[in-house]
């Protein structure tokens, strides 16, 4: 199966963090097993603020530690449906094949994961994904962000209302 890209895309305004957040927690109510959101969007635009609204709902903990992954390169996190949540930040991979060495693919096929810099894994990029973008205006790190979905892989089909509607 392959991603379909959206026609028109869908485009959320994020006018400020709580949204982002709000948006996130909408996110993570509806992760299964299987799911991959890839996330893309330029430094600070937003990505792990997302994710971390996402695995708070998703583990049904407001309070969760949700350390960014960018040295990690990826946290785990056990979701209450019997299935583990990846947070994957792949900033720092050079080369798609180093990506090969996380053991990301064997993940993407049975737990959900979060993927900042999806770039990063070139053609190693999940078939049925959810991919998301977040961009910012120029100089404006506290300001409005909007969200497109620039791709929804099949198995995301019957859940965009219910996240971005
Ligand atoms: N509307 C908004 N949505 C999201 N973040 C916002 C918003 N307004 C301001 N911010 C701030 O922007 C920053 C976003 O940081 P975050 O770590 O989520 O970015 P990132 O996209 O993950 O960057 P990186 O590529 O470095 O991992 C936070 O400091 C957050 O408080
Ligand atoms: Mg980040």
């Amino acid at each position: 199966m392959t991603d379909a890209a959206l026609s028109p895309p869908i485009e959320i305004a994020l006018p400020d963090l709580a949204a982002t957040r709000a948006l996130g927690a909408r996110l993570g109510r509806a992760l299964r097993p299987g799911d991959a959101v890839l996330l893309t969007g330029d430094l600070g635009a937003g990505k792990s603020e997302l994710a971390r609204a996402a695995l708070r709902a998703a583990l049904g903990d407001p309070e969760l530690a949700v350390p960014s992954p960018t040295f990690t390169l990826v946290q785990s996190y056990d979701a209450p449906g019997g299935f583990e949540i990846l947070h994957v930040d792949l900033y720092r991979i050079e080369d798609p094949e180093e990506a090969v060495e996380l053991d990301l693919e064997e993940a993407f096929a049975d737990g959900a994961c979060l993927v900042e810099w999806p770039d990063r894994l070139g053609a190693r990029r999940p078939a049925d994904s959810l991919s998301l973008t977040l961009t910012m205006g120029e100089g404006e790190a506290d300001g409005p962000r909007r969200l497109s979905v620039v791709q929804a892989g099949p198995s995301w089909r019957d859940r965009l209302a219910e996240v971005f509607g």
